[in-house]
């Protein structure tokens, strides 16, 4: 793969991890590419039902955008580097289960990148932040919009008017992250989670990952008629004759992802 992001695979689930611990991880040109690379392999690997991000090192899951490479930068240069590639709406429309592990600071970009996922896993040493005042900026990776759906608008212009940083415990009071755990059991746990989601059929997996996601999109009448849908369409599917099946019998199903 590439030296900035790496990419293990354990059974059905895979591993990303972003690769630059001296520099906290930060996302830039580089890494946003090699991000955006492997999730496009990842994608494609039906031997891979759940993707897992994280960051390297103790310190870090990724401490925002390469701030050194904003300097001097014009807008229009860095309108197109947002553009280009969006590491963030890739990582949204990833079509299989996303989890954020977060192991330490998540700011900026990172949040934002942990925001796209879609179960975000900390550990209780992670810091979380929108840090971007601070540099006379705002947040451009989708901080300002899914923060607001997730946690609401007043929590997210503390956020994003304050710059400061919150400890993982008020990100779990604040509903950003789903759990919280101990440094040293943050892969374990986060694994087991990936592990259990990974069990499901991959069809059913990417069917309600779209549905959940339309809530953002569409208002409720048009979330509700394409949920319908989505549900019908699993009938199409052996895996969902597979898991009546295997009710009925009394065992556990085999899906195939068909
Ligand atoms: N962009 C570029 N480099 C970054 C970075 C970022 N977002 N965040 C950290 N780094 C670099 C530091 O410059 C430093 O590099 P150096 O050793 O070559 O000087 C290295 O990572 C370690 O960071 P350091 O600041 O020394 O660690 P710290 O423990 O003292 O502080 C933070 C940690 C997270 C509080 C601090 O690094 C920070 O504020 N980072 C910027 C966060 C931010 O504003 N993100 C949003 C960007 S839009």
């Amino acid at each position: 793969m590439s030296e900035n992001v790496l990419l293990e695979r354990r059974g059905r689930v895979a591993l990303v991890t972003i690769n630059r611990p001296d520099k906290l991880n930060a996302l830039n040109i580089a890494t946003r590419k090699e991000l955006a690379e492997a999730l496009d392999e990842l994608r494609h690997d039906e031997e891979v039902r759940v993707a897992v991000i994280t960051g390297a090192g103790e310190k870090a899951f990724v401490a925002g955008a390469d701030i050194s490479e904003f300097a001097g930068r014009t807008a229009v240069q860095q309108r197109a580097v947002m553009k280009t590639r969006n590491i963030f709406v890739t990582a949204e429309d990833f079509p299989k289960p996303l989890i954020a592990m977060i192991n330490g600071f998540c700011l900026g970009g990172g949040c934002e990148l942990a925001l796209s996922c879609d179960i975000r896993i900390a550990s209780d040493r992670a810091r979380f932040g929108q840090p971007e005042i601070n540099l006379g900026i705002i947040p451009g990776g989708g901080g300002t919009q899914r923060m607001a759906r997730l946690i609401g608008e007043g929590k997210t212009m503390q956020m994003v008017l304050t710059g400061e940083m919150i400890d993982a415990q008020e990100a779990y009071r604040l509903g950003l992250v789903n759990e919280v755990h101990p440094a040293a059991e943050l892969e374990t746990k986060t694994m087991e989670m990936a592990n259990r989601i990974a069990e499901k059929s991959p069809v059913a997996l990417a069917m309600a990952k779209t549905s959940v996601k339309n809530a953002a999109r569409m208002n409720l009448r048009e979330g509700l008629d394409q949920e319908v849908d989505l549900f019908a369409l699993c009938f199409s599917s052996e895996d969902k004759e597979e898991g009546v099946r295997a009710f009925l019998e009394k065992r556990k199903p085999e899906f195939k992802g068909r």
